[in-house]
């Protein structure tokens, strides 16, 4: 498995994974009805528009298999709310359900702190569903809760979670350690 830059073509197979994992990630915790609403193609059009137009810092990222198919993505770049004292914000974190539980999400989260640390932001937080068992991930790698807010979704109101980390270099330190 690699890690690299994400291209202008890989927008659709970014967009599958994003439509299919949030498909079996969030049934029972987010409406049916807006997982129905869910489409590839208009995920692909956004992410082509992400990619070949590139804003501030966003940086994403994918892991490619040994064949060459993309089975996990990420995406980064400056704090959204300016309010929690953070830098950096990791945006989105799929990895394909069959590939999960293989190093995956540690390699994509130490490429993006990576790429953080290189545009100069060296803390970083990231909002997740309360319900979604991602968490574990989160904990495993050392995020600290630090804050929380409700969403709405298709009529349901949601809570998320903000996992923090006032240093990435610790966390990087602590990504590459449980590579080797
Ligand atoms: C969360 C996610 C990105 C983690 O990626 P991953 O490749 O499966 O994670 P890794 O294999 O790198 O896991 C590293 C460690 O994190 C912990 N961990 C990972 N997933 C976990 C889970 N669901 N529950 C508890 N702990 C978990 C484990 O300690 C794991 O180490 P181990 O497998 O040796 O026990 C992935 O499960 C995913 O894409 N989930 C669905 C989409 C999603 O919810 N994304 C987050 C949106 S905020």
């Amino acid at each position: 498995m690699i890690v690299r830059d994400a291209r202008p073509t890989d927008a659709a197979a970014i967009a599958r994974i994003h439509v299919e994992t949030w498909g079996t990630a969030y049934r029972g915790i987010v409406p049916d009805a807006f997982l129905a609403s869910l489409s590839v193609e208009a995920r692909a059009a956004r992410w082509s528009r992400i990619l070949t137009e590139p804003e501030g810092h966003e940086l994403v990222r994918v892991a490619e298999d040994e064949a060459g198919d993309l089975v996990g993505f990420a995406s980064a770049g400056p704090e959204r709310t300016g309010e929690l004292g953070y830098e950096g914000e990791l945006y989105a974190l799929y990895v394909r359900a069959e590939h999960q539980r293989r190093g995956v999400g540690r390699a994509l989260t130490l490429s993006v702190v990576e790429g953080l640390a290189e545009a100069g932001l060296r803390s970083m937080l990231l909002w997740v569903l309360a319900e979604n068992p991602a968490r574990g991930f989160y904990e495993a790698i050392g995020g600290t809760p630090v804050a929380t807010r409700e969403i709405e979704i298709e009529g349901a109101v949601l809570d998320e979670i903000a996992y923090g980390w006032e240093d990435t270099t610790e966390l990087a330190t602590h990504l590459r350690g449980a590579d080797q």
